[in-house]
């Protein structure tokens, strides 16, 4: 063996006494030294510059710790290595460094949950790349972390031909995923999902065709490499080099970088500014696959997202899954996970009832599940394709595209997308109609309901899209339906209700009769919104004064009388110049119905998406309005409100155009201190706050982010999604409003509107306030008094930052 140079280690075993010394300041580890994973203060070994750590992560959950390595110097915690195990390490765990078995993590009772299982060892080191080695008396490495990765890769790590990278489960929660990046033997690197709990790959979604190719001519690849300049690239055999993307990356002096499989299955590198005291975050530079939703078409397997969903690609090129109508989450915590009917369908069930129609479709545009298939019908026509599934009790999705081809698909859908290259193929989903009969009891009204019904065994995520997605993703509409809303909090039921008499002298109670005559038999139809139609009306009150009749359906018949009332009392103490009154109701049996003032003006919509744009001023007037009627509801009024449905649908116009707010109190109303809990998502296609969607409180911030975009459509007079007048790049309008805003187009944001461009400062604030209020992240978002004096000019609007950061560690 050639000559070793004496390895600095040696010169510190002279120096210093082993056993007194856990960690020295070159980063090394002496055997016999160990960690405990107690609380956050607990010690880890760092690398001599600090930058890595080794040690223990507490996380989410109590008592629970994660054996890492991980970014020391940045305030969000980054783990670029973990040790993978079944189940997280609890409190009292050790990891400690023995001659015989390596690092060896023992569980508070001592049994072995993990080891590197190397002999030899004479010492560790946490080294400046973030890479841990053990190594034995001659200096060979016996084990490292670069050779053992988890989902993270970093620079100067490379992966040999047989190296995985395997994803987490989500975000948090460290348990091995269904996703993972290979360096095959045939040189290819590939991302595949995997049929847990086995390794056994489903087809790539992803390929580098880096192997030797059909004929063998090409070099295959034999490494992943990540260099010290963070360009990664796969090598061939004959030293040529393959990037993965022709992105620029920064330099090393400035940034940190790494590469993750996220658990969503994307591959992405990102950077980090070094500065220490820097509060930024780790932006992605490029990822693969283009389109996981897209790409992902392995037959086996779910695809990127669970069974029966629907992947649809964000801006920032990771995925979001949902469930079509009539679905929901299997569970609810789950996001990325499978869901499940709300009802149940077989051939049994409909032969129950014969010749009724027991089913519906919702169509969806561009959205397939390219497997699942079972029949396949051509030449048929549309009609044809919907009429055989709608009889055939085997269907739960026909599939027509291409003009004359219509597929017939069973349960459970893999691979569900949304893909602009269908063409505008029509997706028939068969929906029960009366699904209420196979609701699980807790949904189905009870007059002692438990305590655990309170949130989640409620939540019907039906979803609805969306936030300025990918183009395609407002094909998508899929209205969130609120089951059970009334049913959610026990304590509200069991709450006083307010002064009810009170109520109902301010109120006035219709009989259904007199309701059935004003309406004329309920002739004409106002507009239909979330909780039932309203009718035009006419009541004799001090004059004849004409009315809007909601008539609520058929959920809310299904509350109790208390309910209702306390309902209606909340609503008829509501007195704000920019809501809309409510007149009385009506509350016989089966018949419930509110009455309102009617509005002459008509909705905020047909205001705003006429031909014509209405004036600057008046949209000025209206925006802040309705800002000052959101105040009233958040904090002002004796009950907090939550509106939940913010949009110009719901927003209508007096003789003079003020803007007045309705609809609201009907969907959520929540007493300030209760006001974070989780409730059915609900809301309408392009004004819902993201954190609808994710495990998160809702608050009063959900409504911000509807003003928001509603703020823009009333800046810009448009649509917030316009697939058909509009350019690719302008549909979305809250992308096209940041991309403008910060390209200082305010000119085409409102497409050269004179009277704007002329108050350009109040033009300006107003686009700076809406941005502030779609942030993705709630706390970023001000409140409605905070944007109401932003709006006003009462104080200084900061410059706001872009609303998509790129999804942060939770
Ligand atoms: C952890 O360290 C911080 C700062 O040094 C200190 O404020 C905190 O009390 C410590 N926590 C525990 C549990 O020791
Ligand atoms: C440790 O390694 C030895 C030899 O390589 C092997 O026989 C043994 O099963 C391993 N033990 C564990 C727990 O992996
Ligand atoms: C870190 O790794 C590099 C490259 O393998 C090596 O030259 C260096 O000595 C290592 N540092 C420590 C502290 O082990
Ligand atoms: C992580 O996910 C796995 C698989 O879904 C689950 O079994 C496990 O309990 C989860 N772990 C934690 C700590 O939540
Ligand atoms: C890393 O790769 C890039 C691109 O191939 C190259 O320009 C750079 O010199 C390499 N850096 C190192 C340290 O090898
Ligand atoms: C974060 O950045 C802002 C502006 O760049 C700066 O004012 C602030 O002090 C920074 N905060 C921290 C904690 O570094
Ligand atoms: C829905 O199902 C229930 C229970 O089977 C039945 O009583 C009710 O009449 C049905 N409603 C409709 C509209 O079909």
């Amino acid at each position: 063996m050639a000559f070793v140079h004496p390895h600095p280690f040696v010169f510190l075993l002279i120096l210093l006494p082993i056993s007194a010394v856990a960690q020295n300041d070159a980063g090394y580890v002496n055997v016999g030294s160990s960690l405990t994973a107690t609380d956050e203060n607990s010690t880890s070994w760092l690398s001599p510059s600090g930058d890595f750590a080794f040690g223990f992560s507490p996380l989410n959950q109590k008592d629970l710790f994660l054996l890492s390595i991980w970014f020391a110097k940045i305030p969000d915690k980054t783990v670029v290595w973990y040790a993978i195990l079944d189940n997280p390490a609890p409190r009292g765990s050790k990891v400690e460094l023995i001659t015989e078995r390596g690092l060896v993590l023992t569980g508070p009772q001592g049994n072995e949950l993990w080891s590197t299982n190397t002999t030899g060892t004479l010492y560790g080191a946490m080294n400046n790349t973030g890479n841990f080695v053990l190594e034995d008396s001659n200096f060979n490495k016996l084990w490292e972390s670069f050779k053992n990765p988890s989902d993270t890769v970093l620079p100067a790590q490379i992966m040999e031909r047989g190296g995985v990278l395997s994803s987490r489960q989500s975000e948090t929660n460290f348990s091995k995923g269904r996703f993972q990046l290979q360096l095959g033997d045939d040189g290819n690197l590939v991302l595949h999902t995997i049929n847990l709990p086995t390794d056994n790959p489903n087809e790539a979604y992803y390929e580098s065709q880096t192997t030797a190719g059909d004929s063998g001519t090409s070099s295959p690849g034999e490494q992943l490499v990540f260099n010290e300049s963070a360009y990664m690239y796969i090598r061939r055999e004959n030293n040529q080099m393959v990037a993965l993307s022709q992105a620029r990356v920064g330099s090393t002096a400035d940034f940190y970088f790494r590469a993750t499989l996220n658990f969503d299955g994307v591959f992405t590198q990102y950077s980090h500014p070094r500065t220490s005291n820097a509060n930024g975050s780790w932006n992605p530079i490029w990822s693969v696959p283009d389109n996981i939703c897209v790409a992902s078409n392995a037959k086996i397997g779910s695809g990127t997202c669970g069974f029966n969903s629907i992947c649809i690609l964000k801006p920032d090129r990771r995925p979001l899954c949902t469930c079509p109508k009539g679905y929901s989450f299997l569970d609810p915590n789950d996001p990325y996970g499978t869901c499940k009917p709300d009802f149940i369908q077989g051939c049994e069930e409909d032969e129950l009832s014969p010749g009724t129609d027991l089913y519906s479709f919702e169509v969806l545009t561009n959205t397939d599940w390219p497997f699942s298939d079972y029949a396949y019908m051509k030449p048929y026509t549309e009609d044809q394709c919907r009429k055989s599934c709608m009889e055939d009790c085997m269907c739960a999705v026909a599939i027509f595209r291409l003009g004359d081809s219509c597929w017939k698909k069973k349960l459970p859908l893999s691979n569900g997308k949304v893909d602009s290259s269908l063409n505008g193929g029509k997706a028939f989903i068969k929906i029960r109609n009366n699904y209420s009969i196979t609701l699980p009891d807790d949904r189905l009204p009870n007059p002692n309901p438990k305590p655990e019904n309170k949130n989640q065994n409620n939540l019907i995520l039906m979803w609805s899209m969306l936030l300025g997605g990918s183009v395609l993703v407002n094909i998508i509409l899929i209205v969130a339906i609120c089951l059970g809303v009334f049913f959610i909090h026990h304590k509200r039921l069991k709450r006083p209700i307010p002064n009810v008499d009170a109520v109902e002298m301010n109120l006035r109670c219709f009989t259904y009769k007199e309701l059935v005559e004003a309406t004329d038999v309920f002739k004409e139809e106002l507009g239909r919104g979330a909780f039932g139609i309203v009718y035009k009306g006419a009541i004799q009150m001090s004059s004849n004064v004409l009315v809007a009749v909601k008539k609520l359906d058929s959920l809310f018949q299904e509350n109790s009388d208390k309910e209702f009332k306390t309902e209606v009392t909340v609503i008829g103490q509501t007195h704000h110049k920019n809501l809309v009154r409510l007149l009385g109701f009506c509350d016989e049996g089966l018949h419930r119905l509110l009455v309102y003032e009617f509005l002459s003006n008509g909705s905020l919509a047909s205001f705003l998406y006429r031909d014509s744009k209405p004036s600057w001023n008046l949209r000025v007037q209206i925006a802040v309005g309705i800002a000052r009627g959101l105040l009233y509801l958040h904090e002002e009024c004796s009950t907090q409100i939550i509106h939940c449905d913010i949009k110009p649908q719901n927003i209508l116009l007096d003789d003079y155009y003020n803007a007045r707010i309705s609809d609201f109190g009907l969907a959520k109303r929540l007493i300030m201190n209760q006001s974070k809990t989780h409730t059915n998502i609900r809301g309408t296609k392009g004004y819902v706050a993201p954190e609808w969607f994710r495990n998160m409180p809702i608050t009063t911030k959900v409504d911000v982010y509807s003003y928001g975009v509603m703020l823009l459509e009333i800046i810009c007079s448009r649509r917030s999604v316009d697939l058909e007048t509009i350019g690719e790049q302008q549909a979305i309008l809250t992308d096209w409003a940041y991309d403008c805003y910060q390209e200082g187009r305010l000119d085409s944001l409102v497409e050269y509107d004179v009277e704007a461009l002329d108050d350009r400062r109040k033009l300006v604030r107003f686009v700076m306030v809406a941005i502030w209020c779609i942030q993705e992240d709630p706390f970023l978002r001000p409140n409605m008094r905070r944007a109401t004096q932003m709006l006003e000019g009462v104080v200084e609007v900061p410059v706001p930052p872009s609303p998509y950061p790129y999804s942060k560690t939770s």
